[in-house]
């Protein structure tokens, strides 16, 4: 069988060994996929043991995501746009970076939720790591409009002006939404110490969907926000699930079914 698995400090809690077993059952294909708990300052070498090892590839999880992509020989372009690697794949001694994460989200959004954003107008908090992974594959589907915004403004200049040649990208800072948005996206940090980035109730537009980029057993606190001022809400469970199976597509050349995966995962939370 061959072998896979998610390099990351911490890793026991990592859910992409369930998610890649189910996937594996499903398409019966003959691998395995472990957990991989790689030194904070051990990660290019814990690699080439898996080259060394006969790994055909890994999923790289915190804090590694960085190192991966300077690790990596060749990049796709939306792990360049990313500038960050969620995805290797070891080739004959190259070491192939990829990023799963824009898609798996964009996907979980358009074909899963239902929700379409080409020609509608795109909210996306946050300017950091989950931020920039994600606005790559949102410009592909040609929204009439996307806003960064994020709490140090300067930031999410940055960030749009790194995109600018790829659609319409503007910054801003939360304070200056002023209009609706027909989805609006969390990947700010802010979820994981129950904290609220502070947008003003107007950007939740007339069915609107709220996304958080976290999950968990109950609604975040974005979540119950933007439900208290009339958005739909989903979190980010899809969002992995998702983007474990571009990467299982990335390595085996076939996509698994996701949503008996998503139902088990959710009925497990
Ligand atoms: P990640 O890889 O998760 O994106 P990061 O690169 O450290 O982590 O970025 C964290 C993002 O969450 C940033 O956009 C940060 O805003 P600043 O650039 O102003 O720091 C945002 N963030 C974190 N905590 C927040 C909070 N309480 N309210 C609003 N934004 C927050």
């Amino acid at each position: 069988a061959d072998r896979y698995g998610v390099i990351g400090n911490p890793v026991a809690h990592s859910k992409s060994p369930d998610i890649h077993a189910a996937f594996a059952r499903q398409t019966e294909q003959a691998l395995t996929y472990e957990r991989l708990l790689a030194p904070l300052d051990g990660f290019a070498s814990t690699v080439r043991t898996l080259i060394e090892q006969g790994f055909k590839g890994a999923n790289v999880t915190v804090p590694f995501k960085l190192e991966a992509f300077a690790l990596a020989g060749m990049l796709s372009e939306r792990a360049e746009a990313a500038g960050a690697v969620n995805t290797l794949k070891f080739q004959g001694g190259a070491i192939v970076g990829d990023n799963t994460d824009g898609i798996g989200l964009v996907t979980d959004i358009v074909v899963n939720a239902g929700v379409p954003m080409r020609g509608k107008r795109i909210l996306l908090l946050g300017a950091g790591g989950a931020a920039r992974g994600v606005v790559l594959p949102i410009l592909a589907h040609a929204p009439e409009q996307l806003v960064i915004a994020n709490r140090t403004e300067s930031k999410a200049v940055e960030l749009a002006a790194r995109f600018a040649g790829k659609g319409t990208v503007a910054a801003s800072d939360f304070r200056s939404l002023q209009c609706a948005f027909d989805v609006v996206i969390n990947a700010t940090s802010a979820s994981l110490s129950a904290d609220l980035p502070p947008v003003p109730p107007a950007v939740f537009g007339e069915g609107c969907l709220a996304y958080d980029m976290m999950y968990g057993p109950a609604p975040t606190v974005f979540m119950a926000f933007a439900q208290q001022h009339g958005a739909a809400t989903r979190d980010g469970l899809g969002m992995l699930v998702e983007q474990a199976a571009e990467s299982f597509q990335c390595w085996r050349g076939m996509r698994p079914d996701t949503r008996t995966v998503y139902a088990g995962l959710r009925a497990k939370l």
